[in-house]
This record gives C-alpha cells, sequence and structure tokens, in this order.
C-alpha cells in the first residue's frame, strides 16, 4: 500500500485529498472554499485569495489525514497543482507539498489542474483506478476559468481539440450575474432562476457561430450582447454597467433563463457536431465546476444517447476544483511511472527529481 496525499490550491478552494495507489480507493477529501470571502467584491480577488490560503492548507491538510486515519509519516507520495492557475494561490499548495515531501524524503508529483479536471468523471469513493474506461472519448471541461475540449485516448494521454477564444462559460455565468446584481458565483443562481422561469428562452440571445474544423467558443460576445439587451430595455446604465430600478426579479430570472438555454444550446451544438465529427469515440464526458448543472448535463446527455455514445460526468463534489483529481491523476502517474521504473531496473520512490516539473509553474 502506498499513500498518496494531494494538494489543490489553484484558485480560491484549498483542498486535500489521501488516495491509496494500490487499490485506487480515496481514502479521505477535505477542502475549504473561500467563495464568501469573495462574494462581496463579485469574483476571486487573486491577493484574498493566496493570504487565505496561507491559512488554510495547514488545517485542511491536517483534516485529510484525520479523515483517513493515517499520520503524515505514512504518506509516501506528495503531488500538487502546479497549473494552470492564479500564481499566488498555486504557490502556496504547491510549495507546501513539495516541502513536505522534501523533508521526508518522499516523491513529489506536479499535476496539470486541466488533466485533474478531465479524469474527473470517472472519481468514485472506491477504486478510483479500476473503474473501467471507455477510450478514446470526448471531454468537454467547462470552469469559472477555462473551457476546453480534450480527445482523451488513455490515462494521462489526451490532445486539446477545442477551447474559448475569450471568456470560459463559467466566466459568463459570473459576469452576467454581476450585471444584474446576483452574488457570486453567479452559475449555481442562475441554474435556480431558470428553473424557476421552466428554461424558456425569452430573449434569445445569439449563439456561437461555428467554423468547420474548429472547435471553438466565444464567450465574451455573449457577455456584450446580454449587456446591449439589457441597456436597451432600459434595465441596466451602459456607462457604470449598473442595474436601473427597472430591473425586476422577473426580469432577472428571464435573463438567467434565456442566458442558461443559450449556453445549453451552445454545448448542444459542439457536442453533436464533436460526436458527428469524431465517430469512432466511445463516449462523452462533462466536467468542471459548470458540470455541477443539471440542465446542462441532460442536455448533453441527450446528445450522446442521440449518438448511441456512453455520457459521463463528475459527481458534483468532484466538478468544482477538490483535491480528489489531483490525487486520482497522480495516481495513475506514480502507478504508471512505477511500472516504467520496473522496467528500466529503477527505484522510482527514491528519485523524488524525477517527479519534479516544478520549473513548469510560471509558464501561464
Ligand atoms: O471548476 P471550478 O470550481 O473553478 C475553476 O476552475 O474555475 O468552477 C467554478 C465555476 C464558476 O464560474 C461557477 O459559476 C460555475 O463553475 N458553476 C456553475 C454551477 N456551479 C458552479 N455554472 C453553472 N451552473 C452551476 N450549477
Ligand atoms: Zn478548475
Amino acid at each position: 500500500m502506498a499513500l498518496l496525499l494531494a494538494i489543490e490550491s489553484s484558485c480560491d478552494d484549498m483542498a486535500a485529498a489521501i488516495l491509496d495507489t494500490a487499490t485506487g480507493t480515496l481514502l479521505s477529501h477535505a477542502f475549504f472554499s473561500q467563495i464568501d470571502m469573495h462574494k462581496i467584491y463579485g469574483g476571486v480577488v487573486p491577493e484574498i485569495a493566496s493570504r487565505a490560503h496561507i491559512q488554510h492548507v495547514r488545517p485542511i491538510v491536517i483534516s485529510a489525514l484525520e479523515k483517513a486515519g493515517v499520520t503524515l509519516d505514512a504518506i509516501d507520495i506528495f503531488a500538487a497543482t502546479n497549473r494552470p492557475g492564479l500564481a499566488g494561490s498555486l504557490l502556496i499548495g504547491f510549495s507546501f507539498a513539495k516541502g513536505l515531501a522534501w523533508a521526508l524524503k518522499k516523491p513529489f508529483i506536479a499535476i496539470d489542474h486541466l488533466e485533474g479536471h478531465i479524469f474527473s468523471s470517472f472519481i468514485t469513493a472506491e477504486n478510483t483506478v479500476s473503474k473501467p474506461i471507455p477510450f478514446p472519448h470526448i471531454a468537454l471541461s467547462a470552469s469559472g476559468g477555462h473551457s476546453g475540449i480534450y480527445y482523451v485516448t488513455g490515462l494521462g494521454e489526451y490532445r486539446e481539440i477545442g477551447n474559448t477564444r475569450d471568456d470560459a462559460a463559467g466566466e459568463a455565468f459570473d459576469k452576467i450575474a454581476k450585471l444584474i446584481n446576483l452574488d457570486y458565483p453567479g452559475g449555481p443562481i442562475i441554474e435556480k432562476l431558470s428553473q424557476k422561469a421552466g428554461f424558456v428562452d425569452f430573449y434569445k440571445y445569439p449563439r456561437t457561430k461555428h467554423s468547420p474544423g474548429e472547435y471553438l467558443f466565444s464567450f465574451s460576445g455573449l457577455k456584450t450582447a446580454v449587456l446591449y439587451d439589457l441597456v436597451k430595455r432600459g434595465h441596466v446604465t451602459l456607462a457604470s454597467q449598473k442595474p436601473t430600478e427597472t430591473l425586476t426579479d422577473e426580469i432577472r430570472t428571464q435573463v438567467a433563463s434565456s442566458l442558461l438555454v443559450c449556453i445549453g444550446d451552445i454545448f448542444a451544438t459542439m457536442s453533436d457536431r464533436l460526436l458527428r465529427d469524431f465517430p469512432e469515440v466511445q463516449a462523452l464526458t462533462f466536467v468542471g465546476g459548470v458540470a455541477c448543472n443539471q440542465y446542462l448535463r441532460d442536455r448533453l446527455s441527450n446528445i450522446a444517447a442521440r449518438h448511441q455514445k456512453q455520457f459521463f460526468t463528475s459527481e458534483k463534489k468532484y466538478s468544482t476544483d477538490n483535491g480528489a483529481m489531483i490525487a486520482h491523476v497522480a495516481g495513475y502517474t506514480y502507478t504508471q511511472a512505477l511500472g516504467q521504473s520496473k522496467k528500466e531496473d529503477r527505484d522510482l520512490p527514491h528519485l523524488p527529481s524525477f517527479f519534479s516539473y516544478d520549473k513548469d509553474i510560471f509558464e501561464e
């Protein structure tokens, strides 16, 4: 049994998880969300995020250890997210995990946050490694900081085939929510309001135009279109981008519903194109914070069914940023490297520097 401790701190969540790499069992995961600290600013303030991470990294690691019923000296491998994300936030979890590895003379593995999301559909409390995964598949990852499309051929084997030209999907929810005076993060509130409105498309915002052979989203234009539509109707002032007194709760609900249906259409059209263009894939997966949205899950699941493909999505607790997804990737990276090292007759666990990719940390 080799135990792995992973830390994720790329944005405003401090998270840690412990995985038994031999069985793939997730022994614990703990996190502290800073949402309440950033709410009044309508978005994440990097300086506040990194300072709060300094306070929470130690208690969260202790909490993960306690939940798993193990002590620090039982940990055989350390891992942390090294990119992409807010540099000040990444540095806290990364340096903490690497410092522990160094002090305890254990291997350290740096993990790409996006790879964590890509494989998060397949995390279960038990046996995260042996759960059968259909390859090849397409992963659609949408969150506050990124919206990517990946062609996935194996554990750790994937290539980005699409992206966003500008803002991420979650950013569109968050920015438009701010525009109509809804709390941060906007996504969950917009989902609730849309449900209330029955997912009706009141305002018919513009959908992304697709060019053949390109798999690109663009959500910045959508934000501008919503802004100008609200200005035209007299509900927002252009100069201040603040609501006027005519922006009632009813209109907010209608804007939310129209926005969600629009983003649903954009994702559905893209998924339909992808499954048509790559008929060999076995499945479609939907991951990242935005994948918490049940309406979007249902839309994409229907598209996959129409193409007779399987559909997977991450459990909601593993959709937003979390330590389990980093532990999961670190787990198979370690297991694969160990297999490789056996072939090469190398004793990898005693070669911590082999795993250190920290030169990449500022690559963003
Ligand atoms: O993955 P995540 O926790 O952080 C990043 O890596 O960015 O994603 C956070 C994003 C936010 O933009 C939030 O509004 C969005 O996920 N989100 C949702 C929902 N829950 C969270 N978007 C739409 N519907 C939801 N239910
Ligand atoms: Zn993320």
